[in-house]
């Protein structure tokens, strides 16, 4: 616990109000140091114990947006899968369901599922993505914080009593991010593929706002998996020099600044994929009409 450490770190950035809260770490002559940890605030003396934060900023501010913003995806990606409906328009096929590799898709990219599967075959893709983005490394930290409190904020008590890392089930199944980061670029070929196809129209080639959509999505989603920390790792970020591997450096250094924004990309490209879905979906149903350029 760095309770103290993480006080101290608040009030230094002023966050807590300091005229009022001093802190007295006292004497560490027992591993029950951290209970005996004393705070004076308005002259009153209590247990930090007695506290979950001091802060006086709206630190859960942030928490709420990631519940939100995760919830609502998640909601929305399970329903949208569940449809099983509605995920293609000619020549659109929503990224969802991409590639369709089941018989019972309505546009099949690649026919290795026979007809023995008979449920949405957006489910035979979408764990990669999935776990893609749930063994994210800024993900894990949004999600921690938000959904298991662990903290909620920095200089914010975790809601549970104890804390064991990433040691246990399920947690894990994160050291796989890496294998989802490889499964995934397989992913991103075919929704490239798909922007490709997005100019083929039944009277030729042409070009509507679902072909920008498509084309926004597969990008959005390559930047995002290229500022990945595992692509920044295998790119030369193993290497304990980078003296003899010049070339290696290039990459890698291009990584690392994508790598700066990864979390502005995980939230654009998360977005934007259910926006993507949502375009097909409403074409599909009449809904809405698709715009042509050409
Ligand atoms: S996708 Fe976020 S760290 Fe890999």
């Amino acid at each position: 616990m760095c309770v103290s450490t993480c006080l101290l770190g608040a009030t230094k950035h002023g966050l807590l109000d300091t005229d009022l809260v001093s802190i007295n770490i006292g004497a560490r002559n027992d591993n029950k140091q951290s209970q005996k940890e004393k705070i004076v605030v308005a002259d009153k003396t209590l247990t930090l114990d007695q506290f979950r934060t001091l802060r006086k900023d709206n630190w859960w501010v942030a928490p709420l947006l990631v519940v939100v913003g995760l919830g609502g995806f998640a909601i929305y990606a399970t329903w949208a899968a569940l449809q099983n409906a509605h995920y293609y328009y000619e020549p659109y096929l929503s990224p969802f369901y991409s590639p369709c590799i089941a018989d019972n898709c309505t546009h099949v990219t690649l026919p290795l599922i026979g007809s023995w599967w008979n449920l949405s075959p957006a489910f035979l893709i979408l764990w990669i993505p999935g776990g893609f983005r749930a063994t994210c490394y800024y993900y894990r930290k949004a999600y921690y914080r938000s959904f298991f409190l662990s903290p909620p904020a920095c200089a914010v008590r975790d809601a549970g009593k104890s804390y064991s890392g990433e040691t246990r089930f399920p947690f894990l199944f994160q050291n796989l991010h890496r294998y989802f980061f490889y499964l995934s670029l397989v992913i991103l070929v075919f929704l490239w593929w798909d922007a490709l196809l997005a100019f083929k129209f039944p009277d030729g080639i042409g070009m509507g706002v679902g072909t920008i959509v498509l084309c926004i999505n597969a990008a959005l989603l390559t930047i995002f998996s290229l500022s990945c920390n595992s692509c920044r790792h295998i790119c030369g970020g193993y290497l304990n020099s980078f003296h003899s591997a010049p070339g290696k450096y290039k990459t890698w250094s291009f990584i690392t600044r994508l790598n700066e924004m990864h979390m502005e990309y995980a939230w654009v490209s998360l977005i934007w994929v259910a926006l993507t879905d949502l375009y097909v979906r409403l074409l599909s149903m009449g809904a809405i009409t698709d715009l042509r350029f050409f």
